[in-house]
């Protein structure tokens, strides 16, 4: 396929992969309706062997992802604009390509305004970590996620799309810590694992980490499960044990995840990476029932708060909120957001906190607010609080 536009639409993708200020090219417009491929995606990652170009190709009822050196990548994404697409909508940080070709191959190239907000700009020196790949990944195929040609089942799309946003999420932050070799990742009520594999893969294959990592699950069931696809997956330092959050018995903890865990074993999660002094602490907390039976309000709020739902809101928001002030009178500096839109799970707030050293002065400060929001609501007392007191800290 030559043709002059085609030439210099080749020679500005070369540039914007250069520049990093590609946010997404998109294959689409189907030469032959009758195919299963609709459309390919592709964006750019970093994994340990440096950038790549990771191609998502949509088909009717799955999605194949596959990364390529930007080398490799050209003469697929030529092959695939002569045999399977007539269009090529190239998004970046600063303009909009689009490359047309007719049914007798003369190609047309029209530029416009960007359309599309750079998520992780590339120019930023970020570099965008969407990198669980699905091929050869044994775990996701023994978790039901892939089938045996590691093709992602289509009802497990949002499953794969939650673990890749997570692992975007937390990534940047955890390559950001200065931790020794060795360091201790503990993921409490790790369930069936899926979000602990991902995590433990982007550490060691991706970072190229040396870790030790630990699953935490009160079902015994779920751990024998998981400590096998850890042996297929040839995951050597990744372990599930039984226990109880509050009470399994850990060594040091230097990174603390604790995803969905019900109601106030969040906030034994939190307590347990505190005491243990860990450097990062990541909660999706869930099921927010202690704070609920706590609240005492005698104020103008009360005309709100009658009814339920605007009460069962304002609760998570309190629980959560009073949970990162907590976190921060302990030297945390907390991030509170969104994990993954409602469409996929409502479970969907992300608590991150990051040890930092904190001066006797603000924790007062700190502590003081505390209180005075507990007043506002007629709050006795946060279930984390009191662990801590128990603590003596
Ligand atoms: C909703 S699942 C979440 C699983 C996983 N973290 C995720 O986000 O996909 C919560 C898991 O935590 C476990 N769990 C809840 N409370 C626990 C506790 N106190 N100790 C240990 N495991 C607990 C449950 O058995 C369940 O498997």
């Amino acid at each position: 396929m030559e043709n002059q536009q085609i030439n210099l639409f080749f020679d500005k993708l070369k540039r914007i992969v250069n520049d990093k200020t590609l946010i997404k090219l998109v294959l689409s417009n189907q030469r032959d309706h009758s195919s299963e491929l609709k459309s390919t995606i592709i964006t750019i990652v970093e994994i340990k062997k440096g950038v790549r170009l990771n191609f998502v190709y949509r088909f009717k009822t799955k999605d194949i992802t596959k990364n390529f050196a930007f080398e490799e990548a050209i003469p697929i994404i030529k092959k695939s604009l002569e045999d399977e697409f007539f269009n090529a909508d190239l998004f970046t940080n600063n303009e909009t390509i689009q490359l047309n070709i007719a049914k007798r191959g003369k190609a047309k190239i029209k530029t416009t305004r960007p359309v599309l907000k750079a998520v992780d700009s590339f120019a930023h020196d970020h570099v965008k970590e969407r990198v669980i790949a699905t091929e050869q990944n044994v775990y996701l195929r023994e978790l039901g996620i892939l089938n045996a040609n590691y093709e992602v089942y289509h009802e497990m799309s949002d499953k794969y799309l939650q673990i890749n946003r997570y692992i975007e999420l937390i990534g940047p932050t955890i390559r950001e810590l200065s931790l020794s070799d060795g360091f201790h990742v503990v993921d409490m009520g790790s369930g069936k694992g899926y979000l602990t594999f991902a995590m433990y893969d982007f550490l060691t294959n991706i970072l190229g980490k040396k870790i030790t990592m630990t699953g935490v699950e009160s079902r015994n069931e779920l751990v024998n499960l998981s400590n096998d696809i850890a042996a297929k997956s040839k995951f050597s330092s990744l372990r599930f044990i039984t226990g109880t959050i509050a009470e399994v018995p850990l060594e040091k903890i230097d990174i603390l995840i604790a995803l969905h865990a019900c109601d106030t074993a969040t906030d034994d999660a939190i307590f347990r990476g505190i005491v243990s002094h860990a450097s990062l602490i990541v909660c999706a907390p869930c099921c927010h029932k202690q704070i609920r039976k706590e609240f005492r309000v005698k104020n103008e709020l009360k005309n709100i708060l009658k009814h339920g739902i605007l009460m069962e809101r304002q609760a998570e928001i309190i629980t959560d909120g009073l949970r990162a002030m907590i976190m921060e009178s302990q030297g945390y500096q907390t991030r509170v957001f969104e994990f993954i839109s409602t469409d996929h799970t409502p479970k969907n707030l992300l608590i991150v906190g990051r040890k930092v050293t904190i001066n006797p002065a603000d924790k007062l400060n700190i502590l003081e607010n505390i209180n005075r929001i507990k007043e506002f609501y007629g709050i006795g007392q946060h279930y984390l609080e009191g662990l801590l007191a128990g603590a003596g800290k």
